[in-house]
C-alpha cells in the first residue's frame, strides 16, 4: 500500500522535538516547541494540580463516560474564567462550552462546525500565525488567507495594513485572532487597536474565531482576557478555542475548550447541538482527568490563588529571560538591536534570526529553534544562557 507514497515530511514544531530527543550532545537546548520549564530545564506539575489531583483520586468513583461535552462544572468553570463570573454572557446563557481535547481539539471541532454552516467561508490567519493553523482549517477543507499581522522593519504589528485587510473581509468569512501573546510574534494588539479590530468585525460581519492558549502568560489572568470580554460583549457570533496545556501545565491532559458564543441563548443552544454531532463522531466524547483537576483547581479559592500566583511566576520567569538574553547579546558584542525581544510577551520571541542561522544553531550547537526564527524563551535556563548567547553570537559573526 505504501511503496509509491512520500512520506509526509516532520512537523514543524513537534518534529524539531523528535530530533532534539534523538541528539546526544549533552549541550543541546530545545528553544522550539511552546513547553515551560523552570530554571532547572524541567516542565513541572503545578502544586495546585497535584493537590488537586490528589483530592480527585481519592474521591472519584467512576470511570465512566463523561456527556459528549465533557463535566458540566469544567464547562462552567472555564467560562467564569473566559468572561468573568458577573458576565451578561453566562447570566443570559448566550454561551455554550465543550471541553475538548486541547486547544488543537478545539480549533478543529469548530472549524468543522462552521464548515458545515458556512461551507463558502474562507478562514483568514495572521501572517505569520501558529505552523499547525493552517493544517487544521485545511484538513477541514477551507480556503485560507492571510491577513497582514507582523512587520518585520519595526518588529511590531502593522496595524494600518491589518485593519485594511480586516475591512475588506466579506460577511460569513472567518477571522482566526490571538487574543493574547501572539504565537509565534510575541507581538500583541494594544487595548485600543483590540477596540477597532471589534467594531470592523461588528460592521462587517465576519465571525471572530479567538485563540486563546496563553491566558495569564501576558500581563495576568483578568488582563489578559480583554479583547474576549470586547468580543463578548458585542453580540455577535463568537468561537473561542482556549487551552490549560501552558497556564495549567496540563499538556499531555488534553485539557482545552471550545465555547460559543451567539446573540442569543435559543441561537446558543441549536449551534451546542451540532456540536454535540461532530464530536460524537470524532473522539465521542473527552478525556476526564485533565478537565476534573482543572475544574478543581479553579471552584476552589485556595487553590485558585495558589494557582494565580504560580502562573506569575512563569510569566516572570520568562520575562527575566527575555532580559538575560538580550543583555548577554550586548554584551557580546552582536551586531543589531535585539531590544524588541524585551516587550514581547508570552512564551514566544520572534528573534529575527534567519533560516540560516536556525539551522546553523542546530547543526553546530544543537540548539533547537523553531524555522522562521522563534525562539521559546521558556527554555532559556541560567544553566544554559551563557551557551546560548555564546552561539547565537558566533553564528551571527560566522
Ligand atoms: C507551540 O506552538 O509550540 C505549542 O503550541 C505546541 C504545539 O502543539 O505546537
Amino acid at each position: 500500500m505504501w511503496k509509491e507514497v512520500e512520506p509526509a515530511p516532520a512537523d514543524a514544531i513537534l518534529g524539531l522535538t523528535e530530533i532534539f530527543k534523538k541528539d546526544s550532545n549533552p549541550q543541546k537546548v530545545n528553544l522550539g516547541v511552546g513547553v515551560y520549564k523552570d530554571d532547572q530545564g524541567s516542565t513541572p506539575i503545578l502544586k495546585c494540580i497535584k493537590t488537586a489531583e490528589k483530592r480527585l483520586v481519592e474521591t472519584q468513583k467512576t470511570k465512566g463516560y463523561l456527556p459528549i461535552s465533557g463535566d458540566p462544572s469544567y464547562a462552567a468553570n472555564v467560562q467564569k474564567l473566559l468572561f468573568g463570573a458577573e458576565s451578561e454572557v453566562i447570566s443570559s446563557n448566550r454561551a455554550m462550552t465543550i471541553h475538548s481535547p486541547g486547544g488543537t481539539g478545539a480549533l478543529r471541532v469548530g472549524a468543522d462546525l462552521l464548515k458545515q454552516f458556512n461551507p463558502d467561508a474562507k478562514l483568514w490567519v495572521s501572517s505569520p500565525t501558529w505552523a499547525n493553523h493552517k493544517g487544521i482549517f485545511s484538513a477541514a477543507k477551507f480556503e485560507i488567507k492571510d491577513y497582514p499581522y507582523y512587520n518585520s522593519e519595526t518588529k511590531d504589528v502593522d496595524f494600518d495594513a491589518m485593519r485594511a485587510t480586516l475591512e475588506s473581509i466579506p460577511a460569513g468569512d472567518i477571522v482566526l485572532l490571538h487574543v493574547c501573546c501572539h504565537n509565534p510574534t510575541g507581538v500583541d494588539l494594544s487595548d485600543a487597536q483590540w477596540d477597532q479590530v471589534v467594531s470592523i468585525a461588528k460592521s462587517k460581519g465576519w465571525i471572530p474565531f479567538l485563540d486563546f492558549a496563553y491566558q495569564g502568560f501576558g500581563s495576568s489572568i483578568e488582563k489578559d482576557r480583554s479583547a474576549v470580554e470586547k468580543f463578548a460583549a458585542t453580540g455577535v457570533d463568537l468561537f473561542i478555542a482556549s487551552s490549560f496545556s501552558k497556564n495549567l501545565g496540563l499538556y499531555n491532559e488534553r485539557t482545552g475548550a471550545l465555547t460559543m458564543v451567539s446573540p442569543t441563548a435559543s441561537e446558543a443552544t441549536v449551534a451546542m447541538s451540532h456540536l454535540k454531532k461532530i464530536i460524537r463522531v470524532n473522539y465521542s466524547n473527552p478525556p476526564a482527568h485533565g478537565g476534573l483537576a482543572a475544574s478543581a483547581v479553579l471552584s476552589d479559592s485556595a487553590l485558585y490563588d495558589q494557582w494565580v500566583e504560580e502562573v506569575a511566576e512563569m510569566r516572570e520567569r520568562i520575562k527575566a529571560m527575555r532580559t538575560k538574553l538580550v543583555d548577554g547579546l550586548v554584551e557580546r558584542g552582536v551586531e543589531g538591536d535585539f531590544s524588541f525581544i524585551k516587550s514581547q510577551r508570552g512564551m514566544f520571541s520572534f528573534s529575527g534570526l534567519s533560516d540560516e542561522t536556525v539551522e546553523w544553531l542546530r547543526e553546530n550547537k544543537s540548539i533547537y529553534v523553531v524555522k522562521g526564527g522563534r525562539i521559546n524563551l521558556a527554555g532559556l535556563t541560567s544553566s544554559n544562557m551563557d551557551y546560548v548567547c555564546d552561539s547565537i553570537a558566533e553564528a551571527l559573526k560566522a
